[in-house]
């Protein structure tokens, strides 16, 4: 399941981002992959320990972590620094899965890749291509949001970059470790909170929503790890 998460930074910390992201050295992709992906990886980003993207990221999981559709879908339990990655002249990432296991830069800790992010930072006008494809049981989904959005799938997922023909895109990206290991059950989770919510504002905290909002804990209880 592929989840929109629209407006996550604001159009003005968009162009606060681009404005430090033009500064910055990048450096080649294949830096932070392993042998398959560096076989079809071609692009650029940020080196994760630059004080850029560092402070950058820092603003994106408080952007993440208060919003509401973000922590539904992804149910966090921890996630990597985000990532930045440009793309321009052809480059493109071919069809690849994502390292299931990520140490954390800086520490001992490593997290296994539940949840896989895209934050959109380029306005889909100033490149041609670019496309995220992303696989999933229901078929090839492909992608491509306004600066600010984010894109969340299932880090299960077969996915690629299509070649970038004009402009740049830029993005930046992260992997979330679940409190709800399985696909399937955060799946339940995420649209069982969602008929609540709705239910909630059509009724009430009625005795029905209650009773409902105890199963979805519950549930939550007999799945998740913290
Ligand atoms: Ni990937």
């Amino acid at each position: 399941m592929l989840i929109h998460i629209p407006d996550v930074l604001t159009k003005q910390q968009v162009a606060d981002f681009r404005a430090q992201l033009a500064q910055a050295d990048w450096i080649d992709g294949k830096a932070t992959v392993g042998a398959q992906g560096a076989r079809v990886k071609q692009n650029r980003q940020l080196d994760v320990n630059s004080p850029i993207a560092r402070s950058l990221g820092e603003i994106i999981l408080k952007a993440i972590y208060s919003n509401p559709l973000f922590m539904a879908a992804a149910l966090p339990l921890r996630t990597v620094p985000p990532l930045f990655n440009s793309y321009e002249g052809g480059e493109h990432y071919g069809l690849h899965v994502d390292g299931a296991i990520r140490l954390i830069p800086g520490s001992n800790l490593s997290l296994r890749t539940d949840v896989s992010s895209t934050l959109f930072l380029s306005e889909p006008d100033e490149y041609d291509g670019g496309e995220l494809v992303v696989q999933d049981t229901y078929g090839s989904h492909e992608v491509k949001l306004p600066a600010g959005d984010l894109i969340l799938y299932a880090s299960t997922s077969l996915h690629k970059v299509e070649p970038v023909t004009r402009g740049a895109r830029v993005c930046s990206f992260f992997w979330t470790q679940s409190m709800v290991r399985s696909d399937s059950q955060r799946n339940m989770l995420y649209e069982l909170d969602a008929s609540i919510q709705s239910l909630r504002e059509k009724l009430g905290d009625c005795e029905e929503v209650v009773s409902l909002t105890g199963h979805y804990h519950n549930l939550l209880r007999q799945w998740g790890d913290v």
